[in-house]
């Protein structure tokens, strides 16, 4: 038995962070941002009593209005994200909270960017495993909370949002989520892009805060090489193993963290450009949040037919990065 998506949502925060804004605050240039990252503005959850599990709650409202079931229909929720409320308890028991869903269990999962592609293979081994019939997937990240707004190299690239999927037994065979390559690698990924602080190794004390180790720190030059090979590399896997060439997929959805790495993953594949999908303009890198929210646009745009061959790609810190082959319902 396999596992498919049932209902797809997003929230992406009304507030917005245009490159023109981040002129005024740092020493950068909208060209640059725009020709080196395809980034022109980004969305900030600006009220500051609300946090990444606001957005969930947000997320889950909607899955369930669209699903048309309960909160209490929920067997499991899964949160994907790298800026928790707090340490514990998980986002998702709050966000469990928010929409009541009593008979659910719920944790998170970190992976960073790969967040959404982690948790959705977890959902999709419960189904299978025939343990589970319902589970939320939620993939959300309010990067805003861990940016340093005097760090160039990291304040343009990143926005808060969140979107999110029910996971359900597939109808027939042969669709829904058919193959999955999920990697890490600690050793070359662990000291590219990190928060130090605020951890077990660095709990927070005047110094930690004194050298910004709450923040989000990158060696962006191996980043953007190790993210341009790994997708390219795990899309064209997936594609093998699944005899795809690139006119059979319609759409690859990859990680929104830099327009450059898109373009790259799509030509790797073999692609036409109107294949891939890039909202990285609009909202930035929301982390967990990109893969998810691009599945609901395309959603919402009714792009998503019975049998529509769909390929997720995703790389992040870690390094963790992954692929999704998808046949949808
Ligand atoms: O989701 C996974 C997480 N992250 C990523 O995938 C990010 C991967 N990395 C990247 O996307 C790119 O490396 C960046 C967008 C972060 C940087 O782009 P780049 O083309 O790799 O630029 P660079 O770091 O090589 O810097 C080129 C120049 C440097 O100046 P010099 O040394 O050539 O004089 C930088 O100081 O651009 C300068 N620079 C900037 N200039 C204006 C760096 N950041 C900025 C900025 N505005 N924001």
């Amino acid at each position: 038995m396999k596992a498919a998506i049932t209902a797809t949502a997003n929230y992406l925060p009304p507030d917005i962070l245009t490159n023109h804004e981040l002129e005024l605050m740092l020493e950068t240039n909208d060209e640059w941002i725009r020709s080196r990252t395809g980034i022109s503005e980004r969305r900030i959850l600006k009220d500051p009593t609300k946090a990444t599990s606001y957005m969930c709650g947000e997320v889950a409202r909607q899955l369930l209005e669209k699903r048309e079931i309960g909160a209490d229909e929920i067997e499991v929720i899964i949160v994907a994200t790298m800026t928790p409320d707090m340490l514990f308890p998980s986002t998702a028991c709050i966000a469990q909270s928010i929409i009541g869903a009593t008979n659910a269990w719920a944790f998170d999962v970190n992976a960073a960017c790969s967040g959404f592609l982690y948790a959705l293979n977890i959902a999709a081994r419960l189904i299978e495993s025939g343990a589970h019939k319902k589970v939320m997937v939620i993939g959300a990240d309010k990067m805003s909370s861990v940016i340093d707004y005097t760090d160039r190299s990291t304040a343009i690239l990143f926005g808060d949002g969140a979107g999110g999927v029910i996971v359900e037994p597939a109808k027939e065979e042969g669709y829904g989520i058919l193959d999955v390559r999920l990697y890490s690698d600690g050793t070359n990924g662990k000291d590219r892009l990190l928060m130090s602080g605020g951890g077990s190794l660095h709990p927070a004390t005047h110094e930690t805060i004194d050298q910004k180790m709450h923040s989000i720190r990158q060696d962006g030059r191996q980043v953007f090489k190790a993210a341009v090979t790994s997708m390219a590399d795990v899309a064209t896997e997936i594609m093998s193993r699944n005899n795809l060439t690139g006119d059979d997929v319609d759409y690859l959805v990859p990680h929104q963290a830099n327009q450059r790495i898109i373009d790259a993953t799509g030509e790797r594949m073999g692609i036409n450009a109107g294949k891939v999908v890039s909202n990285v303009a609009r909202y930035g890198n929301t982390t967990a949040g990109t893969i998810p929210i691009c599945l609901a646009e395309l959603d919402e745009e009714q792009k998503l037919h019975t049998g529509s061959n769909l390929v997720l790609v995703s790389f992040g810190a870690g390094y963790t990065w992954g692929g999704i082959y998808i046949k949808w319902q």
